[in-house]
């Protein structure tokens, strides 16, 4: 079965194919085209204009995936449903149902969320349950523990702003620009780990997490200087990158206690964090933790068209009612 997949839930706008045998997936095309430009002016994602971007990549990103794919034949669509900005996630679907309805084949609906786990099967298909996930991007922070496919229990989220938007405003305080993950985790292999910052329900005895107090205590800490130095933003950007790891890794820890998993999954544009992968590996060596590759972990359409492979909603799928009602998930 061949799948084509649609992401538009932010700020990249996505179409990949891949192809789905008895025992393997191999991935076609994988296109992705970045509003980082767009978007920079601003300092952060402006719906509107994320969504007007989509409207105008998205034909050239499905052209673009099917010359890649050798314009193979699709058997099926797959396309983000939610959660994300809903402008843009409307884009998405009402595209993909289109081309459904011009192609005369089958669409399902896929959860973001869903997606980036699944980004994992990416490179690995033979994945061991329990599973626990770890799910860390700029709108949820997760645990999750997963007993097979599409068998979810959330252990706990943030109750607050997700790691990924911690670090995209503390970027901002420190005048990094956008987006702020990738500029921070570069600046923080230049400094040192030396300025205190809290652990914020690192101790707690349950499975969330919350993040807006850190960028607070970093904002009082930036409010006591004068000037922001290359060395101080340096030391600024280390020592938040290890109080967010550290709580994120404690708490995984502490889930895999309770509820031991045979496998942890990492997912999420977070991941894409060298630091992070590095110390959840040293820190966990009696389970396997598995990454999705660097490229799997921010926004892409390879993770919705894998995710679809393993809906159950897809094994039963004839023309067009797989998900005719598809409604956006939000
Ligand atoms: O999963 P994703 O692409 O989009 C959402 O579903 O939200 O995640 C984007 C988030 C942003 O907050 C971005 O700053 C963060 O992932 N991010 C990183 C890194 N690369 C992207 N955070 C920390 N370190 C990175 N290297
Ligand atoms: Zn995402």
């Amino acid at each position: 079965m061949n799948i084509l997949a649609i992401e538009t839930s932010c700020d990249d706008t996505g179409v990949a194919v891949i192809k789905k045998t008895n025992n393997d997936i191999s991935l076609l095309s994988n296109v992705v085209s970045s509003q980082i430009k767009v978007h920079q002016p601003y300092g952060g994602v402006v719906p509107n204009l994320a969504a007007r971007a989509h409207l105008k990549n998205i034909k050239l990103c499905l052209e673009k995936s099917l010359k890649q794919a050798d314009n193979i034949n699709i058997d099926l669509i797959a396309v983000t449903k939610g959660p994300g900005l809903i402008p843009c996630l409307q884009i998405g679907v009402s595209f993909a149902k289109a081309i459904a309805y011009a192609w005369q084949k089958p669409i399902i609906g896929i959860n973001h969320i869903e997606g980036h786990i699944y980004a994992n099967w990416l490179s690995n298909n033979k994945i061991k349950f329990p599973v626990l996930c770890l799910v860390v991007s700029g709108g949820h922070t997760q645990l999750v523990l997963m007993k097979d496919h599409g068998k979810y229990q959330l252990l706990g989220q943030t109750r607050d702003d997700a790691a990924g938007e911690a670090f995209d405003k503390v970027a901002k305080l420190l005048k990094l620009g956008y987006p702020g993950g990738p500029i921070i985790s570069q600046r923080a292999e230049k400094g040192e780990k030396i300025i205190k910052l809290p652990r914020p329900m690192i101790y707690d005895k349950n499975f969330d997490f919350s993040f807006s107090g850190l960028k607070t205590a970093v904002l009082y800490e930036i409010k006591k200087k004068k000037k922001l130095t290359t060395k101080y933003v340096n030391d600024m950007s280390s020592s938040f990158q290890q109080a967010v790891i550290d709580v994120l890794i404690h708490k995984t820890i502490k889930a895999a206690e309770k509820y031991n998993p045979k496998t942890i999954l990492l997912a999420g544009g977070v991941i894409a964090n060298k630091e992070l992968r590095k110390q959840i590996q040293e820190r966990i060596s009696n389970i396997e933790v598995k990454t999705p590759e660097i490229k799997f972990c921010t926004d892409n359409a390879a993770m919705i068209a894998v995710a679809a492979c393993f809906n159950k909603k897809n094994q039963h799928w004839s023309k067009l009612n797989a998900d005719s009602n598809l409604k956006l998930d939000i």
